[in-house]
């Protein structure tokens, strides 16, 4: 299968069955936007619950954060963004498409084919909005570009309310927005998405130690749920992509079906942006040591990942299509923890009251620990092949043997192997299989 007709293929079956939907698709869509559907919604907060899991819970240097979108605007002016979060564009003399010059096609306008434009000039990639009743430069807020900067000036909060010593990372998700000039590849560059970011404060000797652990940890984590290996790779930062502060990046890419791209980076930071806050505001951001009473600005690793690009790095590496029978069965193998629904209880016939009644009752019981899903609308091949195609991790069929054995026919989606499994037992089976 060609890679473009792979991500129409997954397009396609996320919109089919509820994984993401374009935004306001009803009035012709939103360009660098989408929706979430009811399965991606379960997918998505898995994908997120397994990282704070990995990088909170699991550990004990990091704690978490949940800022808010709208900052002070001068934390934009010392985190640089309102000075270099900017573009270069030209714009079309004919058709006014306003576009980057290194996406010209051959020196003309790709839609009017047009060779004159406009001098470059600095495009900010910040989205802007207004505070109160006025509308004008004294209202302007910036939506956040990153969730990082409500970290790093709620440093002295958190060492202050938690009386945590270095080393110590901070953690968030949440909503980042950038009025990226060419979003594109369905969701891997949007307008809005969400980050995953870690600042971890560290004093300046330990970083070099740290941003290695740090690359090989957030590497490990998308082999951990599921990603073949073959298609991830590290890529370290050549010196000229640097920004002039840090020390080192190393970005984790993926194989996407449009060629290798950027899933996360992991940053090297120096000390620059506790010393940028520290001059914009005036209060004291550096460390002060309670053993040694020593006072410095902690250099800082940061691990920075996009929530919906690794979202889709998880359809598309689960996405697998199977000859059986001669036919295809189209299956999305997603790690246990990530896929959206763990069981499904189809009853064999749904005109059978005590089979119904059997099913229902194994689902209510279920259910109150792993997420299920009921569904008696169809014959039980095609309940399958629908499983498969959104990741169902068991079958559980309830026939009319189930009535006087007590016991349930369990599927696996990888295999198709079925197993007869005792009711009392199922609640344990099923939890040991997805690793609960
Ligand atoms: N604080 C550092 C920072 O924001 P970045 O490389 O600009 O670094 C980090 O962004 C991650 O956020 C990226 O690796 C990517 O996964 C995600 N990301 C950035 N821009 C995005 C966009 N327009 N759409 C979707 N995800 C994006």
């Amino acid at each position: 299968m060609s890679s473009p007709e792979l991500m129409d293929k997954i397009v396609s079956l996320c919109k089919r069955r509820g994984f993401i939907f374009q935004s306001s698709e009803i009035y012709g869509g939103l360009n660098g936007a989408w929706d979430y559907g009811p399965l991606g919604a379960e997918l998505k907060r898995n994908v997120k619950n397994a990282w704070w899991q990995s990088t909170v819970h699991f550990r004990d240097d990091v704690v978490g954060l949940d800022c808010s979108i709208l900052m002070h605007p001068k934390t934009w002016e010392a985190s640089g963004h309102v000075a270099n979060f900017v573009d270069q564009l030209v714009e079309c003399k004919k058709c006014n498409k306003r576009l980057r010059p290194d996406h010209l096609d051959n020196g003309r306008c790709p839609q009017c084919k047009n060779n004159t434009f406009s001098d470059p000039r600095a495009f900010n990639l910040m989205l802007k909005t207004f505070l109160g009743a006025m509308e004008d430069s004294s209202a302007t807020v910036y939506l956040r570009p990153e969730t990082a900067q409500g970290i790093f000036v709620n440093f002295p909060n958190v060492i202050d309310s938690t009386h945590r010593k270095l080393p110590l990372g901070i953690a968030q998700i949440g909503k980042s927005f950038r009025n990226e000039i060419t979003p594109g590849n369905f969701t891997f560059r949007t307008r809005e998405f969400e980050q995953m970011e870690i600042e971890y404060f560290c004093r300046p000797e330990d970083a070099a130690a740290k941003y290695e652990e740090w690359i090989q940890a957030r590497f490990q984590w998308y082999k951990d749920l599921g990603i073949k290996p073959e298609n991830l790779k590290l890529r370290p930062h050549a010196d000229d992509e640097l920004a002039h502060y840090a020390a080192g990046c190393t970005d984790v890419e993926y194989n996407f079906p449009f060629g290798w791209s950027e899933l996360e980076g992991i940053a090297n930071r120096g000390a620059y942006d506790l010393q940028q806050h520290e001059k914009f505001s005036g209060q004291d951001l550096q460390y002060k040591d309670p053993v040694t009473n020593e006072k410095f600005f902690p250099h800082v690793i940061e691990p920075s990942g996009g929530c919906d690009r690794g979202t889709l790095a998880f359809l598309v590496d689960a996405y697998h299509e199977e000859t059986v029978n001669d036919a295809t069965r189209v299956v999305m193998k997603f790690h246990p923890k990530l896929a959206p629904i763990k069981v499904a209880i189809l009853p064999l016939a749904k005109k059978s009251e005590g089979i119904v009644t059997l099913a229902k009752k194994i689902k209510s019981e279920l259910q109150k620990e792993l997420v299920c899903v009921y569904d008696e609308t169809a014959a039980i091949g095609k309940l399958y092949r629908r499983q498969d195609e959104i990741g169902t991790v068991f079958c559980v069929t309830v026939d009319f043997q189930s009535l006087e054995d007590h016991q349930v026919t369990v599927r696996h989606r990888d295999t198709m192997v079925q197993e007869r499994i005792a009711i009392d037992h199922l609640r344990e089976y099923l939890k040991k299989h997805l690793g609960f």
